[in-house]
């Protein structure tokens, strides 16, 4: 009959599409190494504290070696019927020592097991994301770096609002992913507690050791409560909000490069390496991959929100609805991690069009601000000014000309405060060295932001 582990309550095989519908192998198969290492740990436990002999959980821990060498090494193929990677390392653990692999499960639920395997491997994964992270700020360092006196528009409403600097506006980018990686580590520090021993929800009748299975596998402490050991998927939505949001910030990103790279922009050219040709015309040169990563965002968002919904009113403890976590995490984990890898070459190796940023910034009278502050400086309060210079700008788009064009006659028209250093004082440079304000776009304050986000990568 039934091979299964729990054939000895049922009578009857289960249908083969059920089986196959609850199975979560193919995709919890990732986490093997992780089970692996968990299920040591356990065995190691349940030997020192005489649970089981000190023999079988060497025999254990031993064989549970070997199995994850197989697995590496491609001698052991994960066996689909599975049910889960959890069933699969104890079956074949059986399947190589017999008897003594029975023991391991003693003590222990898959539904500890899991949210221990899940949060080991999330953590690892984790570390690669930051890793990821630092990379594309890195790559925006660079360029900023480069960049330091490249004027451009500054916009908002994407209308031309006051001149700032190449370095300036993307540095505002890595500001936010420094932000995204400190919430990956919050949401790690969070994670980083041991449910193993919680069981099946209700603890265990064993004089198990949890402290000793969460120190051994590097957790800071224990979940506290083996109902909320076992139910508990927080971790999963912080990190998938924490991605979730690292996609809004790479999609705007993305935004800016797509439009950035159109020919009506002509501020930046994307590495032939990461734009793509069209199949019919012959001139186009896409910018695809920053179009997918804005694409991708709305999976990203999509895998919170599916993981929200299957959380919500779900009755304590384990329900098999939980199994449902593991898809939208990995998806979430996945596509976040490929968007930073390709994101930051991609930066990188960007060539920055600094003429055309040059003369995009000499229209649009982005000067304006200034020169009512110039008005104020010569006492006339800032309404007035504002009201002057928004006279002069109106004359400027009737003649076709800009401020920097206009005569000191025409100036002195306008109010007799002006005098010839006014030309100077609306220089796009000068305009952009004056902005001395802290976290402003003047140099000073931009090497500031960068020696900051510099020191920020080492910790
Ligand atoms: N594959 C299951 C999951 O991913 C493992 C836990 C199963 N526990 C249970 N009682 N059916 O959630």
């Amino acid at each position: 009959m039934s091979d299964k582990m729990w054939a000895g309550r049922f009578l009857k095989e289960s249908d083969a599409m059920a089986d196959d519908f609850n199975s979560s192998i193919s995709f919890d198969s990732r986490m093997y190494r992780q089970d692996i290492e968990g299920s040591a740990a356990h065995a190691a436990m349940l030997g020192a504290k005489g649970i089981i002999p000190q023999a079988a959980a060497d025999t254990i821990i031993d064989a549970l070696g070997h199995i994850k060498d197989d697995i590496e090494s491609g001698k052991l193929p994960i066996d689909p019927a599975c049910e889960d990677i959890h069933m699969f390392v104890e079956a074949e653990l059986t399947r190589r020592i017999g008897d003594a692999g029975k023991m391991l499960h003693t003590a222990r639920s898959r539904n500890d097991q899991v949210a221990l395997d899940l949060r080991m491997y999330l953590r690892d994964e984790c570390a690669e994301a930051e890793r990821l992270i630092d990379e594309l700020i890195e790559a925006v360092l660079s360029q900023a770096k480069d960049n330091i006196y490249t004027i451009m528009p500054g916009y908002t409403h994407l209308q031309r609002a006051q001149p700032v600097t190449f370095a300036h506006y993307i540095l505002a980018y890595a500001m936010m992913l420094l932000r995204d990686r400190s919430r990956i580590r919050d949401a790690v520090n969070r994670m980083n507690v041991s449910p193993l021993g919680a069981c099946a929800l209700a603890g265990t009748t064993y004089d198990i050791d949890r402290r000793a299975t969460a120190e051994a596998l590097g957790f800071g402490g224990v979940c506290l409560n083996s109902m909320d050991a076992v139910s508990d998927r927080d971790f999963c939505v912080e990190l998938m909000s924490a991605f979730a949001l690292t996609m809004a910030h790479l999609s705007r990103f993305s935004e800016e490069l797509i439009l950035w790279s159109s020919w009506e922009f002509g501020f930046v050219e994307l590495d032939d390496a990461y734009t793509t040709g069209s199949s019919i015309m012959p001139q186009k040169k896409n910018s695809d991959m920053a179009e997918l990563v804005r694409g991708k965002t709305g999976r990203v968002y999509g895998d919170l929100m599916a993981m929200l919904t299957v959380l919500k009113g779900l009755p304590l403890a384990y329900n098999k609805d939980m199994q449902e976590d593991k898809e939208a995490m990995f998806d979430s984990l996945d596509t976040v991690k490929k968007c930073l890898a390709i994101f930051a070459p991609m930066v990188r190796t960007m060539r920055v069009r600094r003429d055309a940023m040059s003369n995009a910034a000499q229209k649009g009278f982005i000067n304006a601000t200034d020169l009512a502050d110039y008005l104020v400086r010569r006492g006339m309060p800032f309404r007035t000014a504002y009201k002057t210079v928004g006279r002069l700008v109106a004359k400027c788009i009737a003649e076709d000309k800009v401020l920097q064009t206009l005569t000191l006659e025409e100036y002195r028209q306008a109010s007799p405060l002006f005098e010839d250093d006014v030309y100077q004082s609306i220089d796009l440079q000068t305009c952009v060295s004056r902005r001395i304000s802290e976290g402003g776009t003047g140099p000073a304050s931009v090497r500031a932001q960068i020696d900051y986000i510099t020191e920020q990568l080492d910790k």
